[in-house]
């Protein structure tokens, strides 16, 4: 049975690194108040001229390279954002695929909010075990920090800018790896509790009458996260059951780092010891569709995942969406 293997990732995050105290110098807060309250210490924040296609080629290019697939040889890019270059269209994938010069490929954007990488993930995996592709360039790749409002410490503090990108391709060696298992589910009834207001057809932007602030992200904080660690035990119990596996068989669960108090409050809900987890949000902060990407490759580097691990990845966000995947590595 052909399966669907994630090849290669590569990632980009801008150059500019700002720590809790530099941000503190402009946002009424503290390093002490965001480490205790989110686990994040820095956040890399993108040039000016960078837009989310930028980030996404830098990582793809690094990605095509290390899984040694011509980006010819494509037959889909999906990238996941929700800060592609323009609202609407074009989709940020056209203009990745352009780049690349993959003009065999498809292109098209999906919007997951957070678990956007997930999602994407899904779909190109079940493209692939329907036979309708063999190789497909999964990318998250965010600019948050454009639709920040840095005058509302509640969420200026949380989010960073970044994209990687996966190389998906069917696996036909029988060898067991892959994407084994995938659960992709929305909360829509919660979709005001992380929205950008305006610019929309609900609230289109009207000159000298929409307010700026609905122009950024706003969120509720108490919402996102309760529905966050409910979700997070959600997914685990249900990824595990499906593949009929239990923890113990797992090496790493990989969330999306949005921050380490909802995971210490999943993992104390399910009685799992916090080092099963992998968090890197301390360097990166929150950088939405492109978190688990970031997470998995400096994994990698790291030599902390190996060939034929198994890994759970998590995903939950705007929308409210929520998302995870088995993987045997
Ligand atoms: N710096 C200093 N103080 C702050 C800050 C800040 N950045 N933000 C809030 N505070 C203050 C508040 O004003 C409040 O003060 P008060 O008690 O005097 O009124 C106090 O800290 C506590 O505020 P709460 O909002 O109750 O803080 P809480 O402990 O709930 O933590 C947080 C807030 C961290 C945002 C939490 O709600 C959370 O983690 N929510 C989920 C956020 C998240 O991960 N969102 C992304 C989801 S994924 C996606 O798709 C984008």
């Amino acid at each position: 049975m052909t399966t669907a293997e994630i090849r290669a990732i590569g990632i980009y995050v801008p150059e500019r690194a700002v720590s809790n105290e530099e941000l503190s110098k402009t946002v009424d807060t503290s390093d002490e108040w965001i480490r205790s309250h989110t686990g994040i210490g820095n956040r890399h924040i993108a040039a000016p001229e960078e837009a989310a296609s930028d980030l996404a080629i830098k990582a793809a290019k690094i990605a095509l390279d290390k899984a040694q697939v011509d980006a010819m040889e494509l037959d889909t890019i999906i990238t996941a954002t929700a800060t592609g270059d323009y609202p609407g269209f074009p989709s940020t994938a056209c203009i990745v695929q352009h780049a690349l010069g993959a003009e065999n490929a498809a292109a098209f954007d999906l919007l997951a909010g957070c678990t956007g990488f997930i999602y994407a993930l899904s779909v190109a995996r079940d493209m692939i075990i329907a036979g309708s592709a063999r190789h497909i360039l999964v990318i998250g790749a965010e600019v948050l920090t454009r639709i920040t409002n840095w005058s509302d410490r509640n969420t200026a503090v949380l989010f960073g800018d970044g994209a990687g990108a996966a190389v998906v391709s069917a696996n036909g060696k029988q060898d067991g790896r892959g994407i084994l298992e995938s659960v992709l589910r929305a909360e829509g009834a919660g979709a005001e509790y992380l929205m950008r207001k305006a610019g929309g057809s609900r609230h289109p932007f009207v000159d000298g009458e929409t307010p700026a602030d609905d122009l950024f992200l706003s969120m509720n904080g108490r919402r996102v996260y309760g529905f966050a660690v409910r979700v997070n035990t959600i997914l685990i119990n249900t990824l595990l059951r499906k593949a009929n596996l239990r923890l113990e068989d797992i090496n790493y669960i990989v969330p999306h780092q949005a921050n380490e108090r909802i995971i210490q409050a999943a993992a104390e809900r399910l009685k799992i010891p916090m080092d099963k987890f992998f968090l890197n949000m301390a360097e990166y902060a929150n950088t939405s569709a492109a978190s688990v990407p970031i997470a998995l490759n400096e994994m990698t580097e790291k030599g902390l995942l190996k060939r034929g691990d198994l890994i759970i990845t998590l995903g939950f966000g705007a929308g409210l969406t929520y998302g995870g995947a088995l993987i045997r590595w």
